[in-house]
């Protein structure tokens, strides 16, 4: 059994840590694994709805061909999140808000918990689960707000067909979510990169470029992702086990400091 204490954490990264003053995150479906949302890929299994890979009904496709089927596909999600809760990862990127200068956490995804713990102006590269739009007049609104039964719900203001604010398999990002990312991506100092396979882009490219503009960056992953090679630090293991090491409080960052070989 891989236990945190296998994955220590450098001098380098905490002396970075506590001097740092532009840092970003990028999380994926990883941080919210420890609150029971199930990934998508990791673990060597992908998810599947009525026999439908998750990439299908997910897809741009699906909604011209079958609205009330993605629908349904959305709203089994929600049911499952709505019970669930932000972990000690989640918690942990919203204490570091007070920590940094400047801080930008960047998501891939869709559960809201980083809101649910506290994260502020949270980058949702792949929109709400929380929200729905209006095919018609664009209008979002907060799910929360509507009643939804087996049928497409309509827009309140113009009574259009309504979708789920999700960025869907084939279709654009938000308009200006990625160009945000990327511009704070060029100016960190220290780039997390949480619980993602790193295998869809252009979220991937985030870390790239906070990499090529200079920026330390670190993964956290139980698992090896593509991203690891250019990472300049991997830490094995859960994302709720060890960013809470990392927050500025925490005694039990310097017990696990890794002493690194003065040159
Ligand atoms: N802590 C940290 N990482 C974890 C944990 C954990 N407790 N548990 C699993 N992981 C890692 C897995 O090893 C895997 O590398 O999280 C990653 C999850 O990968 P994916 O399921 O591919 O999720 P993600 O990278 O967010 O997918 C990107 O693909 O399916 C689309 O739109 C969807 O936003 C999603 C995008």
């Amino acid at each position: 059994m891989h236990s945190v204490t296998d994955s220590v954490i450098s001098s380098k990264l905490s002396e970075l840590f506590a001097i740092a003053r532009n840092v970003l995150v990028l999380t994926g479906a990883g941080i919210s694994a420890e609150s029971g949302v199930p990934t998508f890929r990791g673990g060597g299994n992908t998810a599947v709805w009525k026999g439908m890979p998750f990439d299908v009904i997910s897809s741009a496709g699906m909604l011209q061909r079958d609205l009330p089927a993605v629908w349904e596909w959305f709203n089994y999600r929600r049911g499952l999140l709505g019970p669930v809760k932000p972990n000690a990862a989640h918690h942990a990127i919203a204490g570091w808000q007070k920590q940094f200068e400047h801080f930008t956490v960047v998501t891939q995804n869709i559960d809201g918990l980083h809101q649910a713990a506290g994260s502020r102006d949270v980058i949702e590269l792949h929109g709400s689960i929380w929200r729905a739009r209006c095919f018609d007049c664009e209008t979002r609104h907060e799910l929360r707000d509507l009643r939804i039964g087996q049928e497409v719900p309509s827009c309140m203001d113009c009574g259009g067909h309504l979708r789920p604010d999700v960025v869907l398999f084939g279709e654009m990002l938000p308009p200006g979510a990625f160009e945000r990312a990327a511009a704070e991506a060029q100016h960190c100092e220290l780039c997390f990169v949480v619980g993602t396979s790193a295998v869809v882009y252009p979220a991937a490219a985030i870390p790239e470029i906070a990499h090529a503009a200079g920026a330390y960056v670190v993964e956290v992953n139980p698992e090896p992702t593509p991203l690891s090679e250019i990472c300049d630090e991997v830490l094995t293991g859960k994302a709720g086990e060890i960013l809470p090491l990392l927050s500025p409080t925490s005694a039990s960052s310097s017990q696990l400091m890794r002493s690194v070989p003065s040159a």
